[in-house]
């Protein structure tokens, strides 16, 4: 092991998956849920097609409900603000869009929310679905 590998620093993080499965995740210090995400059967959907992060943090999809904060950063202004535009259904990137559900009091947004400690449990409503940018099997 090099000084550079020995340097990083990993903390896990339980994700409990919409199906009820418990996943614990060693994820690098710093990184963030939706980052952390890729270890799962699939990374937390964010609506994106390609299933990456939105480029503004504005989209408000990759929720999830931080069951135990420990060790996650606290939330931000513009984290909150992002969430509150998507419940009420405000345009975003130029383009109208459906109000979301509900916020409570435990929704962040995945692409916000760094890992700075271990201890952190989060619900994860949706995966990202990969069927849904698969090719046409037939080839036609
Ligand atoms: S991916 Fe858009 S707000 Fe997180």
């Amino acid at each position: 092991m090099d000084a550079k590998t020995a340097d990083i620093v990993r903390h896990p993080v339980t994700y409990i998956l919409p199906d009820g499965t418990i996943q614990v995740v060693h994820a690098e210090e710093g990184y963030d849920l939706l980052m952390a995400s890729q270890e799962l059967p699939a990374p937390i959907s964010t609506g994106r097609r390609a299933g990456g992060p939105c480029p503004d943090g504005g989209c408000g999809l990759c929720r999830v409900e931080v069951v135990d904060g420990t060790g996650l950063s606290a939330p931000k202004e513009r984290e909150r603000q992002s969430i509150e535009a998507h419940v009420r259904g405000d345009m975003h990137e130029g383009r109208e869009r459906e109000a979301g559900p509900p916020a409570t009091e435990l929704t962040r947004l995945a692409c916000h929310v760094r890992i700075q400690g271990p201890g952190g449990r989060v619900q994860v409503p949706e995966l990202f679905d990969y069927d849904s940018i698969t090719g046409d099997p037939e080839g036609t």
